[in-house]
């Protein structure tokens, strides 16, 4: 793994709001630290592919400071947003060209947006916005250099593997896929895109965050020696609902409502934690090989509310037996915390503040480092651009596709009560929905809802993981 470092990027303030005292566990050196990782088995390619800095493909065509065309696939709130970062990019001309929603409403939204911020960059005509369930397509068959794919993430593995057959270099935003097989197929479209030499950047944002690698590239020196604990947080009161409205179709209230719907989010633990999973992973250079835990509803109900748990908490273990201990909350009223912290033979870091403590608990190294405004997710888009610009092809499937299923492991871990190993996770063949079989809004919905309008919740004990 190529060693990141601080004069390689831009700089701002941490995301996390975790203000966590860090605690000094253990003994041991720097030297035992390196030897871990060394000796693990656990350094993965993906796991060191971080932004077009590390890039080792080509790709046919450097398009120097010329013209990016840009289409968009999901036209909510962070799609919005993201495209808005990309035109932002200094490096030459990016512009978007074509754009696609399942709600024409949302696109018109998405279009103003976007056009009310960069008006000289959007050229994006009547014929080439695109309304429906396959309107992704159109996007695709444009001449669109780059796609961002940004709709509810069960629609990713379906979007990411036709974006590639189609020869477009990708953003697509965390998490991956909700299921084994999405991920799998993620993992499958990731190699394609390698071999044709297309980008793929995940919108992991801390990733791209100076703050982040200039710790992380401590802890993978040996500062704080062997990690053997580690914490993940992401306690909060939840995010929105949105109820279902006259005349909407089963199918059209799910994938509006979507953040409640397994077949489309994951669960929270998926679609958010996956943040923190993904750093944990980052320091580890792995993923765990094994996940316990438990998880319930203890405030959320109603149909509004689907399928989703509102607190997971899993002790993940990885090879080697370094734990984690991993909580995910959505009930207002408690601590709330958003943040990464490892604990190891010689001292301990809170990773989200950038902040390094030795055993006794004083604080041996900070960041002093300053992101750009608009922190990783305007660093990720300079970094992709940067990239394309040069003719490298950066690719995140991998880390991406593996933090995800790490979330999922969890949530398998929480809905069983059983302990799921990776091997587990990722042979099987749960699919949360045939995503290839809907093509309208009148299409039959993958979950329905019971007699009395509310939908089943996994109960430990008596759901199985397959
Ligand atoms: N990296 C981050 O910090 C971050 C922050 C927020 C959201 N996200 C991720 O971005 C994705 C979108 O989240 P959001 O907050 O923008 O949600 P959103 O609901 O605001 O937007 C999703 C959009 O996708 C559209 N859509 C749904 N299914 C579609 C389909 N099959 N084809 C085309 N369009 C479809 C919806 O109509 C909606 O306009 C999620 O994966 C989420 O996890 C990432």
């Amino acid at each position: 793994m190529k060693k990141q470092t601080a004069s390689s990027r831009h700089s701002e303030t941490v995301t996390a709001e975790n203000k966590s005292r860090a605690v000094s566990v253990g003994s041991g050196s720097a030297a035992s630290r390196r030897n871990f990782f060394k000796d693990s088995g656990l350094l993965l390619a993906g796991g060191a592919l971080v932004g077009g800095q590390l890039s080792i493909a080509r790709a046919a065509h450097a398009y120097g400071t010329g013209t990016i065309r840009v289409g968009l696939v999901g036209c909510g709130g962070r799609g919005t947003a993201a495209i808005i970062q990309a035109l932002n990019t200094t490096g030459g001309d990016v512009r978007l060209t074509a754009m696609a929603d399942v709600f024409d409403s949302n696109l018109q939204s998405a279009f103003r947006a976007i056009k009310g911020k960069h008006p000289s960059q959007v050229d994006v005509s009547p014929a080439t916005r695109f309304a429906g369930l396959d309107a992704y397509q159109r996007v695709f068959e444009s001449d669109v250099d780059v796609v961002f794919l940004a709709t509810p993430p069960g629609f990713r593995p379906l979007h990411f593997e036709r974006a590639v057959a189609a020869g477009k270099h990708v953003f697509m935003e965390k998490p991956v896929a909700v299921d084994a097989p999405g991920v799998r197929r993620v993992l499958a479209a990731g190699e394609v895109a390698k071999e044709k030499g297309l980008a793929v950047q995940v919108g992991l944002q801390r990733r791209h965050e100076t703050r982040y690698r200039q710790c992380i590239a401590r802890l993978h020196d040996g500062l704080i020696g062997d990690p053997i604990f580690a914490r993940a947080y992401w306690n909060g009161s939840g995010v929105w609902t949105r109820p279902r409205r006259p005349a909407q179709s089963e199918l059209e209230y799910q994938i509006n409502n979507w953040y409640y719907f397994n077949w489309l989010s994951g669960d929270h633990i998926t679609e958010q934690h996956v943040h923190n999973l993904d750093i944990i992973n980052w320091v580890m250079k792995g993923f765990p090989v094994e996940a316990q835990g438990q998880g319930g509803r203890q405030v959320r109900s109603g149909s509004s509310a689907g399928e989703i748990f509102d607190h997971h908490m899993i002790e993940y273990t990885y090879e080697g037996g370094a734990k984690l201990l991993s909580q995910c909350r959505h009930i207002a009223g408690c601590w709330s915390n958003v943040g990464e912290h490892i604990h190891g033979t010689n001292g301990s870091c809170d990773v989200s503040a950038a902040r390094i403590f030795d055993r006794r608990g004083h604080l041996i190294w900070e960041s002093d480092a300053q992101e750009v405004a608009g922190k990783g997710w305007q660093q990720e888009q300079i970094d992709l651009f940067e990239s394309i610009r040069a003719g490298q092809s950066p690719n995140e499937t991998e880390y991406a596709a593996h933090s995800t299923l790490t979330a999922i492991m969890g949530r398998m871990a929480t809905y069983t009560g059983k302990v799921i190993s990776w091997n587990q996770a990722l042979s099987s063949n749960l699919s949360l929905a045939d995503i290839d079989a809907l093509h309208t809004l009148d299409s039959p919905a993958p979950v329905q809802p019971t007699v009395n309008g509310l939908y089943e919740v996994a109960v430990p004990g008596k759901t199985v993981a397959t």
